[in-house]
């Protein structure tokens, strides 16, 4: 039977309100079924149950055992829908294997600053990118009968001060680059949003009535659950009038606040009752789901998933005849220890229990018989023993990066700098150096880009980093991931630099110039631009056509040609430029991508079809997306730096549509 809220007491209704405990709803005394969350998103965190409770324990032991998937951030730089939603799919598996009802996944916020300590778990830089992803990931849970939650609802872009610092960010900035992922996302129906924990123009989202009513269920058309961070709470009647159904985790302030708000007058039923039933809409959701919803892979399966994924999402930033592995002696050193680590901490964390082989292992099972490999762990004898090697690959890693803290550099951690700094005099006798980079965020490689042969960005590939890894270096796999964000010269010319704010306000000066938005419009130059990648294939781009599909609407075609004598993944991206705007416009911007397996010596027929989006502005005075009659440059490249083709349109909608350009003298 369909339950509304009039088959509940209005107690039972205000701890409906404010769950259970950490991670369940209340059942208000077993009329609601068991309605349990778990933190993603880069693969399950679910808290052991403790006789039906689910306590907040964390640690080693008191998560369940799962599939460490790679992070969302090298998901992204695999720009691979498919693969996104595989990853959605496994840990949805996952999910339906432990009881649990919604994934806390994925985290969509954007890179302002790469020393964002969250940034691993975020997908891009990019809002088009990331809401592409997002869509994607939401399709692939829920597809499966698990819910997803898109988090952090929204201009959560900082680790430090996150639970009062404000953004202050301007609304046509907030439209463009820090709402859209959430407005694209929400097409795909997310049973849940969490909002985040800061202030947004100074008021807290979980009381910020524009963001959650009035944009997100108003106009984004958001018709789910809104659930707080967890123990983002201020006052429960001023977050439930905002907008806010659902205060995680359990807490009884919560619950007297309601109670009193309500004998006071400030609250009537009817509000509480529009949360009620948006929760019960989402338990019957949930209810059907668990009629149909089944394992469908065994954990070794899963595994090989993660491999997959983890692979193209592998970047080899730059390759001077290094790679791939073809013969000779190669020696294998980890500075920093015999495991990489290949993720952030805090709660996106998943306790595995996969054994991983140390990577030149399983090079040696892959093309061993056509080289040697050998491992060392110690900088010193690295560097002794590189002299009896052809290449050596040398393992490092940035500095730490996780939940509730941000990096204060870019630059890898000193054992991995200083070993570089040391091998890289093997070049004088002809040695090879290939550095792997793993990290969940862009690094710092000024100093010693130019000392070394080759560099590999692995991102975290979770417990199938170093599998998929092996694949790349040997060729068995032709790596075809590009960056998702733009690798700065340094932090000092990012826009935020090492500047922290106050801790109170943050204030978004930087506007729409976010990521590649800002280095290309200032001029600023960087060690690698958004969306650069190689390939051991070569390609060729030509051919393009741009075909109008309706006044707003057009279709981009090209071919790309893979001239090598491997088969090959290559990932094009569509840029559009408004070329006479009225308002301060980005340079260009990513308004499409593809990503496409092209065999070696064959011509591919790409096609991209760009919507009213690809050329809209947010207007702050008609309050909407506005298009503006002109001229639009679309532009192919391969990287944002990278144009291989492009092509001039003109936009001319209805005079009644737009606004003078120019001043008529009478
Ligand atoms: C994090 C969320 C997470 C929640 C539950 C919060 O601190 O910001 O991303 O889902 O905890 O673990």
């Amino acid at each position: 039977m369909k339950l509304t809220p009039k088959d509940f007491t209005l107690e039972q209704k205000f701890k409906l309100l404010t769950g259970k405990d950490y991670w369940q709803l209340d059942t208000s005394s077993g009329k609601i079924p068991r309605f349990f969350m778990a933190d993603g998103p880069n693969g399950l965190r679910k808290v052991q149950e403790v006789n039906g409770e689910a306590p907040n324990t964390g640690g080693k032991n008191a998560t369940v055992s799962a599939t460490a998937m790679p992070s969302l951030s090298t998901i992204a730089n695999s720009w691979n829908k498919e693969l996104c939603n595989l990853d959605a799919q496994v840990i949805a598996d996952e999910c339906i294997e432990n009881d649990v009802d919604v994934l806390l996944a994925p985290g969509i916020n954007i890179k302002r600053t790469p020393l964002c300590g969250r940034n691993f778990e975020y997908f891009s830089e990019d809002p088009y990118l990331s809401g592409t992803l997002a869509c994607a990931y939401v399709d692939g849970a829920q597809g499966k009968g698990v819910g997803a939650c898109i988090k952090h609802y929204c201009a959560n872009n900082r680790e430090s001060f996150r639970f009062h610092q404000s953004s202050e960010v301007d609304e046509r900035t907030l439209r463009e680059i820090y709402l859209t992922a959430f407005e694209m996302a929400v097409k795909s129906k997310p049973w849940m949003v969490m909002c985040s924990y800061n202030p947004v123009n100074g008021v807290f989202l979980s009381e910020n009535k524009y963001l959650l009513t009035d944009v997100l269920k108003g106009e984004f058309g958001f018709d789910g659950v809104v659930v707080s961070d967890w123990g983002a709470n201020t006052s429960r009647y001023k977050t439930l009038l905002a907008g806010l159904d659902l205060e995680m985790p359990f807490n009884k302030n919560a619950f007297d606040n309601l109670k009193q708000a309500y004998e006071q007058g400030l609250i009537s039923e009817k509000d509480v009752d529009r949360a009620v039933q948006n929760i019960l809409n989402m338990v019957e959701k949930a209810q059907t789901a668990r009629k149909t919803r089944k394992v469908e892979w065994n954990k070794q399966e899963r595994h090989q998933k993660a491999v997959e994924i983890a692979s193209e999402g592998i970047v080899l930033l730059k390759n001077e005849n290094a790679l791939p592995l073809k013969s000779g002696k190669v020696l294998v050193g980890t500075p920093n220890g015999f495991a990489p680590i290949s993720s952030g901490t805090g709660s996106a964390k998943v306790q595995t229990d996969y054994v991983t082989t140390p990577l030149w292992k399983l090079l040696k099972g892959i093309n061993g018989d056509k080289v040697e490999y050998d491992w060392d762990g110690y900088q010193k004898s690295i560097y002794e023993r590189g002299i009896d090697y052809d290449t050596i690959l040398l393992c490092v890693h940035g500095a730490a990066e996780g939940e509730a803290y941000d990096r204060d550099t870019l630059e890898l951690n000193y054992r991995s700098i200083d070993t570089i700094r040391k091998v890289k005099k093997l070049r004088e006798y002809g040695k090879k150096i290939v550095v792997l980079v793993y990290a969940g965020s862009a690094i710092d490689m000024s100093e010693w880009i130019d000392d070394v042969d080759a560099v590999v960005y692995c991102g975290f590939g979770g417990e199938a980093m170093d599998e998929a890894l092996a694949k790349v270096l040997t060729g068995k796999v032709v790596p075809s991931g590009k960056i998702a964000e733009t690798f700065p010269l340094n932090l000092e010319s990012t826009y935020c630099g090492s500047d922290r704010s106050d801790g109170f306000v943050e204030e978004y000066n930087d506007r729409v110039f976010v990521g590649y938005r800002y280095y290309e419009k200032y001029n600023v130059p960087v060690l690698f631009p958004f969306g650069h990648g190689l390939s051991y294939a070569q390609f060729e781009y030509s051919n393009l056509k741009v075909e109008k599909i309706s006044e707003t609407e057009y279709n981009v075609s090209y071919d790309i040609t893979n001239k090598s004598n491997v088969d090959a993944k290559e990932i094009s991206q569509i840029y559009v430029s408004d070329l006479n705007a009225m308002v301060a416009r980005p340079v260009k911007e990513l308004k499409g991508f593809s990503k496409d397996l092209i065999k070696a010596g064959e011509t591919k027929t790409v096609s991209v079809k760009l919507d009213k989006k690809a050329f809209s502005y947010y207007s702050t005075v008609y309050k909407k997306w506005h298009i503006e009659n002109g001229t639009f440059e679309i532009m192919v490249g391969a990287s944002s730096q990278d144009i291989k083709l492009s092509s001039i349109i003109k936009i001319e909608l209805p005079d009644h549509t737009q606004n003078t350009k120019e001043i008529v003298y009478c």
